[in-house]
């Protein structure tokens, strides 16, 4: 008689409770509730209120931080100029990911034991995270202590990794190196595995083969693809042309493509050059305007 009546009073107070506060019932403890995933690459993510989460809450499947190797730490900024003590690969991107990540793969009895852990991403929780860092000093020494400073991220096994034996394990978090890439044996672990990888070049005008396993994206400036934009309203016929055959180069391999530099004014060319590289195939736009974007 206790318990029904304890029923009943809990049926009362949860509805009056959950109209009080809308999030006393998400279950989901996620960021990014409602927003799909969005092949969106925010660029110059540093520079935003909120690094990493103002583009999370957008869907945003992409972010980008410059990191610079100062006396042993790994700082975030746009040049040495830029740094300060507080902004930190660490605090800017891996403690928050470790946050977010820990909240949503909180233990439930629910869950079988060995079920992948859950992305960032609430309506695709299969969808990886890409983490471009682009390496600013030295490359060798920088790509050892952004191996050490995503540790915690390794541990929990949330980053995505390429077994010794050539499998590679998706995870909720994938880390693409760009700018001063180190030579790719420095990138294994001593047992063989990795879960750092590389951003291949776009506009290397070659017939080579590329392995997506190691290079999960290829990029480039459209500028460096397709030469000076002279018309007003955006890519000639002839350079859409260039543009399609590189990218369907890269998907015939698995890669996926991001073209950066594109111009953000006036925003009728800026929107135009979206729409063409978007029909011509290209994967990932590649923003500062992620809020546009992500209404595009
Ligand atoms: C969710 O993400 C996975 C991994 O990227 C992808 O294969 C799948 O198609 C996505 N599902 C939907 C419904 O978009």
């Amino acid at each position: 008689m206790k318990v029904f009546a304890a029923v009943l009073l809990l049926g009362a107070i949860l509805p009056l409770a959950s109209a009080v506060h809308p999030f006393f019932f998400s279950w989901r403890r996620g960021i990014t509730a409602d927003q799909s995933v969005k092949k969106i690459h925010s660029h110059n993510d540093y520079w935003r209120k909120t690094p990493l989460v103002d583009a999370l809450r957008l869907g945003v499947q992409s972010v980008e931080a410059d990191v610079w190797k100062v006396s042993e730490t790994l700082y975030v900024g746009h040049d040495l100029h830029s740094l300060s003590e507080s902004r930190t690969f660490d605090s800017l991107y891996v403690q928050p990911l470790l946050k977010y990540l820990d909240r949503t793969n909180k233990r439930s009895p629910l869950l079988p034991v060995g079920l992948q852990p859950a992305g960032l991403f609430d309506t695709n929780c299969s969808a990886t995270l890409y983490l471009f860092v682009d390496i600013k000093t030295g490359p060798a020494d920088t790509a050892k202590s952004i191996r050490r400073e995503l540790a915690p991220l390794r541990r929990r096994g949330w980053l995505t990794t390429l077994r010794e034996d050539g499998v590679l394990v998706p995870a909720p978090v994938t880390v693409v190196l760009t700018g001063n890439l180190p030579e790719s044996d420095t990138l294994f672990t001593p047992s063989g595995a990795r879960d750092m990888f590389f951003d291949a070049d776009l506009a290397a005008s070659d017939n080579s083969p590329y392995d997506a396993r190691l290079t999960p994206f290829a990029s480039c400036d459209l500028q460096s693809l397709v030469g000076e934009i002279t018309q007003v309203d955006g890519l000639s016929a002839a350079q859409i042309k260039t543009v399609t055959d590189r990218v369907r180069h890269m998907h015939s391999y698995g890669v996926q493509t991001r073209v950066w530099g594109i111009p953000e004014w006036p925003i009728t060319l800026r929107n135009n050059i979206w729409h063409q590289l978007y029909s011509a195939g290209n994967d990932f736009l590649c923003t500062d305007a992620i809020e546009s974007a992500a209404e595009f």
